[in-house]
């Protein structure tokens, strides 16, 4: 059994966590920013690089003082290595790169999208290889085969915004606050999803990718018109989204050989409305449905953590002087798609 401690800064949330290699969180704790970039209504990347700053060695002390455990008792140090807000991304990976340093343990640079990929694992001991994944946060909206630790097969991604953008742009647009997915699940289900028209965009498409843009220009349309209240504005929006991604799975499941699970992970995932379609998807599909828990769904470091304990078992460690990483695709074989805000 190995012990890992993970260390998550790539957007928003400081995180810090200890999981060993049988599936227990011995402790995790996290640190949000929201209070931070609320005025902002969105992320400053200088503001959070700051706050992690600040806060990530406080919380390395802090998990270790809860699991009652030292640096000596941890087998490998997992530390996120992008993709994501660079100057984060480095206070996370150099306080891991130290720490390495320092005991002498493996350092593991964990891709922060392998983290989410791999989440409902850490839950789930049942849940083999290969398996469909649904990647919904704030960076990223992606269809992937997941077949092994490090072996992915991105079937789909989005040509400009991700879900989880769509969600905070239009909670921003409503005014109903930061962050703005979960605001925008609350006011949706005070409204009537049928009240506003809006577009599906790439639904019934015969290429394979997901598309948000379009959808926010409608809302802005919406918004402006003085026609519509601000939850049948939200329920609309939030059926439109879920309406794209049904239809983009549908196409995806038509085209791969059977696979026995229907995985969803990302800060969307918290979505109700989201949770309830995927679950139809898989009993439609005879396809067994896992979704982490909630708080594992968005950022966290037991995620990281898990990871690491994955990457720990198959033997790879990095070298100290591996770099941060902005961008850092699951696949780096994956084709380039059309749209200029193409993120991976
Ligand atoms: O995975 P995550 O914590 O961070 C990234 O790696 O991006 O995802 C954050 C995203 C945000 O865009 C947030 O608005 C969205 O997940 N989100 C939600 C909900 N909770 C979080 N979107 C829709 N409904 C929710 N309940
Ligand atoms: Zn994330």
């Amino acid at each position: 059994m190995a012990v890992i401690l993970g260390l998550e800064s790539s957007c928003d949330e400081t995180a810090a966590a200890l999981v060993d290699s049988d599936r227990t969180i011995i402790a995790h704790k996290l640190a949000g920013q929201e209070e931070h970039h609320r005025p902002y209504g969105g992320v400053v990347p200088e503001i959070a690089a700051r706050a992690h700053a600040e806060k990530m060695t406080p919380l390395v002390e802090s998990v270790f003082a809860d699991a009652g455990m030292t640096l000596a008792d941890v087998d490998a140090i997992a530390a996120t290595a992008g993709p994501g807000l660079i100057g984060g991304v480095m206070v996370g990976l150099v306080t891991g790169k130290a720490l390495a340093l320092a005991t002498g343990k493996p350092l593991i640079a964990v891709n922060h999208l392998e983290g989410h990929a791999l989440s409902p694992r850490l839950v789930d001991a049942d849940l083999g290889f290969p398996y469909l994944l649904l990647l919904v946060s704030g960076g990223h909206c992606q269809i992937l085969r997941v077949d092994g630790v490090g072996r992915y097969a991105r079937l789909a991604t989005t040509i400009d915004d991700a879900a989880g953008e769509a969600f905070d742009k239009t909670a921003k647009l409503l005014g109903l606050g930061f962050p703005g997915g979960p605001a925008v699940e609350a006011a949706a289900r005070q409204g009537d999803s049928a009240a506003v028209p809006l577009p599906r965009p790439l639904a019934g498409s015969k290429e394979p990718h997901f598309s948000f843009a379009g959808l926010k220009s409608a809302v802005l349309r919406a918004s402006d018109s003085g026609q519509y209240a601000p939850q049948d504005i939200a329920a609309s929006f939030q059926q439109a989204v879920v309406d794209c991604l049904r239809d983009r799975l549908n196409h995806a499941l038509d085209r791969t050989d059977r696979l026995p699970a229907l995985v969803v992970a990302g800060g969307v995932a918290a979505n109700g409305a989201v949770r309830a379609m995927l679950q139809d998807v898989a009993a439609q599909r005879d396809m067994r449905f896992v979704a982490p828990p909630l708080w594992l769904c968005t950022d966290n470091a037991a995620m990281i953590g898990w990871a690491g304990a994955e990457r720990f078992a198959a033997g790879l460690t990095d070298p100290l002087d591996i770099p941060a990483r902005p961008r850092w695709p699951l696949d780096d074989q994956a084709p380039p798609v059309r749209g200029a805000g193409v993120k991976g």
